[in-house]
C-alpha cells in the first residue's frame, strides 16, 4: 500500500520509520517532510494546511492511508476533508479533535464527566481574569485556550506573575486568537507522564508510557519548548496505576466524547500528573506526542500501520499491542538560543554512526538539504534515541550517540532521564 505522512518533524520521523517496517507498506510519501524524513520516504512540498492540494496529491497518487502526525491540521479539519473526497485517513475528525483545539473545551468535558483534573476558571474577559487573580492561590496555571505550538501554558509561583501572564496571552496577544479565552487551573504537584492511546471510537489502547522534559534547561529550568527529551517507560506509571487510569480516565474520555457525538479516532494523548490524590489529567492531545513517539515508537513489536487501519476500522479489540521489555531516551540537540532566537543554515555530520538494529535512532526534526549536506534548520535540530536494557543503560547509551553529532551551537539538556534515579 501507499502512505501519505503529513508534518516534517522528529514525530513524522520517527512514524515515517516505522511505517516503513511495515510489511503491508510499499511507498511512503511525506508532506512537507524532512532531510531525515526522505531517507524512509520521498518528501512532496506541500505545507500540513494546504488540505485541498494534500488531498488532490492522495488521489493522484491513490494513497491507500494518510497519517497525520500534528495538531494544527488536525484541529482544522483535515480528516473531514479527506473523508468527504473518499480518502481513508488516520486521525481525529475536527470536532473531535477540539478535545486539544480548546483547553477550555477539554476542561469542562472533564468537569461534566467527572474526569479527574485540576480545577479551573475560564475567562474571556481579561479584567475578571485579572479580578480572580486577586484572591487565587498561588502558584497557578495559565493555559491559553487554543493551539500555541506547545507554548501557551504558563506557570505563575505569584499574583504579580500571574497577571503579567495575563495581560500577555488575552492582552497583548502573544499566542495570537488561542488566547481569546484562558483557563485558570489550580497548580499540581506530582510525576508528569504522558501516555499516547489508539482509539477507534469505541475502544482504547495505551501504549508504553512516556516522560517528556519541557523546560529549555538542565534542573526543568529556563522556558517551555516544544520538549527537550523523553524517556519510556515511566517507573513511576504503574500497571496498578495504568489499569486504574483505563476505569476512570481513559475509558471515560472515549465515552464522553461519544456522549457529546464527537467520536475520537486516531491518537488520543494523555497528559497525567500523578498526584498524592492520585492521577490527574494534565492536557489532551489529539496526535502522537513530540518527542515521546522518538521513544516509544522503537520499542513498539506491533505493526503500526496494523493499527493505524485498526483504528479507521473500529476493530482495535481484536488487536495485541506489544512493546519490547526495555528502555530507550531521546535527547533533543537544539540550536542554542531555542526557544526564543537561534541561527540556521550549520552543517550537521556524525548521522553515519547510527544502526537501528543497534537500537540508536536520529531522528531529525529541523534539518533540511543545502549543497549537498544536511544542515540545521530549526530550534529542535535533532532527536537522538538509544534503546538499553533498562533505563540508565538507555540513557548512557543515547548520552554517547548525542556526542557523535555535531553542528556549530548545537545545544542540549544534560539531564534527560535523571528521574529515573529516584524510582
Ligand atoms: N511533548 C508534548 C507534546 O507533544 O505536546
Amino acid at each position: 500500500m501507499k502512505v501519505l505522512i503529513i508534518g516534517g518533524g522528529g514525530r513524522e520521523h520517527a512514524i515515517a520509520w516505522k511505517v516503513a517496517k511495515s510489511p503491508l507498506v510499499d511507498k511512503i510519501y511525506c508532506a512537507p517532510g524532512n532531510a531525515g524524513i526522505a531517507s524512509d520516504a520521498e518528501c512532496v512540498p506541500i505545507g500540513a494546511m494546504e488540505f485541498d492540494a494534500l488531498a488532490d496529491f492522495a488521489l493522484e497518487k491513490k494513497i491507500d492511508l494518510t497519517v497525520v502526525g500534528m495538531d494544527d491540521p488536525l484541529c482544522a479539519g483535515i480528516v473531514d476533508v479527506f473523508e468527504e473526497k473518499g480518502l481513508r485517513i488516520f486521525g481525529p475528525r475536527k470536532n473531535a479533535a477540539i478535545i486539544e483545539g480548546s483547553k477550555a473545551f477539554s476542561k469542562d468535558l472533564m468537569k461534566k464527566y467527572g474526569i479527574p483534573t485540576a480545577q479551573y476558571e475560564t475567562f474571556d474577559d481579561p479584567l475578571k481574569a485579572l479580578e480572580y487573580l486577586e484572591t487565587a492561590k498561588m502558584p497557578i496555571v495559565l493555559k491559553a485556550d487554543g493551539l500555541a505550538l506547545g507554548k501557551g501554558v504558563l506557570i505563575c509561583k505569584d499574583a504579580q506573575e500571574a497577571k503579567a501572564g495575563v495581560r500577555q496571552i488575552m492582552e497583548d496577544k502573544k499566542f495570537g486568537s488561542a488566547g481569546d479565552k484562558t483557563v485558570i487551573e489550580q497548580f499540581m504537584t506530582g510525576r508528569e507522564v504522558s501516555v499516547l492511546c489508539f482509539c477507534d471510537g469505541k475502544d482504547i489502547v495505551p501504549m508504553t508510557s512516556a516522560q517528556d522534559h519541557k523546560r529549555a534547561g538542565d534542573g526543568d529550568t529556563g522556558l517551555n519548548t516544544g520538549g527537550m527529551g523523553t524517556f519510556s517507560p515511566s517507573p513511576f506509571y504503574t500497571k496498578e496505576i495504568d489499569a486504574w487510569c483505563m476505569d476512570h480516565i481513559y475509558k471515560p474520555t472515549v465515552a464522553a466524547m461519544n456522549a457529546e457525538g464527537r467520536t475520537f479516532k486516531g491518537i488520543l494523548f494523555v497528559g497525567l500528573m500523578l498526584t498524592d490524590d492520585g492521577p490527574k489529567v494534565l492536557e489532551y492531545n489529539a496526535r502522537f506526542g513530540d518527542p515521546e513517539t522518538q521513544v516509544v515508537l522503537p520499542r513498539m513489536k506491533t505493526d503500526l500501520v496494523e493499527m493505524f487501519e485498526a483504528c479507521i476500522d473500529g476493530t482495535l479489540a481484536q488487536k495485541k499491542l506489544e512493546f519490547e521489555d526495555n528502555a530507550a531516551v531521546c535527547v533533543v540537540l537544539a540550536s542554542d538560543g531555542y526557544p526564543v532566537s537561534y541561527e540556521k543554515g550549520f552543517a550537521i555530520s556524525g548521522f553515519d554512526r547510527f544502526h537501528d538494529d543497534e537500537g540508536y535512532y536520529c531522528f531529525h526534526a529541523g534539518t533540511k538539504f543545502a549543497d549537498g549536506q544536511i544542515v540545521t534548520n530549526g530550534g529542535r535540530v535533532l532527536g537522538v534515541t538509544a534503546k538499553g536494557a533498562d533505563l540508565k543503560a538507555a540513557r548512557a547509551n543515547a548520552y554517547k550517540a548525542a556526542e557523535w553529532i555535531d553542528f556549530k551551537n548545537k545545544y542540549m539538556r544534560h539531564d534527560i532521564g535523571k528521574a529515573i534515579d529516584e524510582a
